[in-house]
């Protein structure tokens, strides 16, 4: 087994999350973007990113670049993107270069990242849940002001039916379930060695203290809280356990 599937028990949530996507930088292109509910949400995020040429973009926690590159590629968009991971970043930066679009890269957390006010359009696919809830309403509330007036926040991320914290016996049980679905779902999908890799996200979560991973329902109470009124909602597999949340800026 690799060894960034080892990488857990760090003290500092944030220095962890980092190390574990330094280290499955170069692999993970292999994984996530070869779900078909991930090519869903890249549909739905699509269907619902209502950008003209030239608009502006913020993608936080854009990883490799491939949730950014596949929504926005075909409009000739600026796009900063925002990343804890340098080493997921450097992927994209290569991916940039070789389609020749037009991104600017921050590296620095999602809750304290320091970007202007001017943009258009935001998402975050699969990487606000690795924050603690006042991380998120602080990523949030950042994401809400870099907006323009009528500006719109699409999030894409994983969310768990039941809420407390890594010890709650029912919470936990959810969690291996959803974990359980997620690894037989790589299985089918990319194949055996794929599953090592759901299990070490399952690792994550449970010695992240539950990752963090929140209900629909608080989510989309800290999205209003930070200023959102969500206009949709869309869940592309019950069992995986995603969430799809537009949001206009109020
Ligand atoms: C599962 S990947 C998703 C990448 C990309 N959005 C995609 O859909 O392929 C999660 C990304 O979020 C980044 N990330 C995690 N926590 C973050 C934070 N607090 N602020 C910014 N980026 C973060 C990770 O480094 C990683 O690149």
């Amino acid at each position: 087994m690799d060894d960034w599937l080892d990488d857990f028990g760090c003290d500092n949530m944030a220095r962890s999350v980092e190390n574990w996507f330094d280290k499955w930088a170069k692999e993970y292109d292999e994984y996530l973007p070869h779900f078909p509910v991930y090519q869903k949400i890249i549909k739905i995020v699509g269907d619902n990113a209502n950008i003209e040429d030239g608009a502006k973009v913020l993608d936080v926690g854009i990883g490799t670049g491939n949730f950014s590159f596949s929504v926005f590629a075909k409009v000739p968009c600026d796009i900063v993107g925002v990343d804890v991971s340098s080493e997921m970043m450097k992927i994209a930066k290569k991916k940039a270069c070789d389609i020749g679009a037009n991104v600017s890269f921050l590296n620095s957390s999602a809750d304290a990242m320091e970007v202007e006010n001017d943009f258009d359009f935001a998402v975050s696919a699969f990487a606000l849940h690795h924050l603690r809830e006042d991380g998120k309403l602080s990523a949030f509330r950042r994401i809400h002001s870099a907006l323009k007036d009528g500006g719109r926040f699409v999030l894409a991320d994983v969310t768990i039916g039941i809420d407390g914290d890594v010890g709650c016996e029912k919470r936990l049980k959810h969690i291996l379930e959803r974990w359980g679905y997620e690894a037989q779902y790589a299985l089918k999908y990319i194949g055996p060695d794929a599953v090592s890799i759901a299990l070490g996200g399952l690792k994550g979560v449970y010695y992240r203290d539950g990752e963090y991973v929140e209900t629909p329902q608080k989510l989309k109470s800290m999205l209003e809280e930070a200023g959102f009124k969500i206009v949709k909602c869309e869940v592309p597999d019950e069992n995986i356990g995603y969430h799809v949340f537009v949001c206009d800026k109020r």
